[in-house]
């Protein structure tokens, strides 16, 4: 077992602002300097066409270093190269964000620095468009906007008002203040709650070399830890093998097994919540084997023994937290999870399902929670943004319990 607060909590808030061609990047410079009056590190990457209405040197002073201008500059690249920006940032604001821009994240093209700097991050995006009123309501930026919320991309703006182009409408970039107070605001619903959260699978060993398991990545419980961390708690993800790394600010506990996973979480009881997302082998070997077994042209008989239900034993204490379930079904969605949340005394269950095209291992997925006596249709997102309509729906219950 293994435990580490990720290494950015105590840092800075690092934010890569990303500048398009649009009039309004004459106004970035100020976000550059709104955002590091807020305390956060900034760095700054833009398009070609952006340097026509706005210089790099402009941004480089502002922010305080070079700015990312191109993808294939053997130099630059030989500095904080696009991959090393894309995982240092924590959010990606793309402001002005032009109908061009959207539609090249959109398609995912990753033709520039910018944006394959946006495909290649984990971190929030924040789009503040800017364009003529009339190319804003055009179904296609509308399409395209609508793509990347589903995604889990925030828009800020734009506002209504006069434009450069001297009409009037909805296409003016947010101001510099507003975008600044938006990225910064955390929502502070759980400030106080300690919450522990599993994540991922659990790998149960035959032998050195193999074991069963399942294809959770891990993806929802990770975006789970880190929804209700950035709503103000306190947060322990304990996590099975998975190849994911929190972002700031959460105590994450490495485990392999059920066994190890279930010590975890109950060293880390008594707490205000438990969210129980890993996908837990419900059995394990009854032995295991200290050599790699040997193939012997037989056919071979595996003795699996239950683990113990983690969630299970959490709803059975007393006092015992507020306890959040996951329910991954192949069929009869609802009434089996609905089974779930009165067999193990839970107070919120949010059921997917799965199968070859969806829930594990993919970036989206679709949920629905139920409680006793509700039930919150969460839609079909990325599981960025259904973990943070899950958490809204946790404050709530909570409170109200
Ligand atoms: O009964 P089922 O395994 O489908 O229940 C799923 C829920 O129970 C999930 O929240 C999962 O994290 C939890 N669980 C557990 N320990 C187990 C099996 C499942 O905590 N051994």
């Amino acid at each position: 077992m293994s435990r580490n607060v990720s290494e950015k909590a105590e840092t800075p808030r690092r934010v890569l602002v990303g500048v398009s061609a649009g009039i309004a990047a004459y106004k970035t410079p100020e976000l550059v300097r709104r955002l590091r009056e807020r305390g956060c590190e900034v760095r700054v990457a833009m398009t070609r066409g952006a340097k026509e209405f706005i210089t790099p040197l402009t941004l480089q002073a502002v922010s305080g270093h070079r700015v990312h201008e191109t993808l294939l500059d053997v130099e630059a690249e030989a500095g904080m190269g696009h991959i090393e920006l894309a995982r240092w940032a924590d959010d990606i604001v793309v402001a002005p964000a032009t109908a061009d821009l959207l539609a090249r994240l959109a398609a995912g093209m990753a033709d520039d620095l910018l944006t394959t700097a946006v495909l290649a991050s984990r971190a929030r995006l924040w789009l503040a468009p800017a364009m003529n009123h009339v190319m804003w309501d055009h179904p296609a930026v509308r399409q395209n906007i609508a793509t990347l919320e589903q995604r889990g991309a925030r828009t800020l703006g734009p506002g209504s008002g006069s434009q450069a182009c001297g009409e009037e409408g909805y296409g003016r970039m947010l101001a510099p203040g507003e975008i600044a107070d938006a990225v910064t605001a955390g929502s502070e619903a759980l400030a106080g709650k300690r919450f522990v959260v599993t994540a991922g699978p659990t790998y149960e060993a035959l032998d050195p070399v193999r074991f069963i398991g399942n294809r959770s990545s891990g993806r929802m419980g990770f975006a789970v830890a880190e929804a209700l961390a950035e709503a103000g708690a306190e947060v322990t993800l304990i996590a099975g093998p998975v190849h994911l790394s929190a972002r700031g600010g959460i105590e994450r506990i490495d485990v392999r097994t059920a066994a190890e996973m279930r010590d975890a979480v109950m060293a880390q009881l008594p707490a205000d919540a438990f969210v129980s997302v890993a996908a837990v082998a419900d059995y394990r070997p009854a032995s295991r084997s200290d050599e790699k077994i040997k193939r012997s042209g037989e056919s071979m008989q595996l003795e699996l023994v239950p683990n113990p239900d983690i969630l299970r034993e959490v709803a059975g204490l007393s006092p015992r937290p507020f306890v959040v379930g996951f329910a991954a079904e192949t069929s009869d969605v609802g009434e089996n999870a609905r089974a779930k949340l009165e067999a193990k005394s839970l107070d919120l269950i949010a059921a997917n399902r799965v199968g070859d095209d969806c829930g594990f291992d993919a970036g989206e997925n679709a949920l629905v929670v139920y409680s006793s006596d509700r039930e919150w249709d969460l839609g079909s997102a990325s599981k960025t943004a259904l973990a943070e309509k899950l958490v809204s729906v946790i404050a709530e219950q909570m409170e109200n319990a």
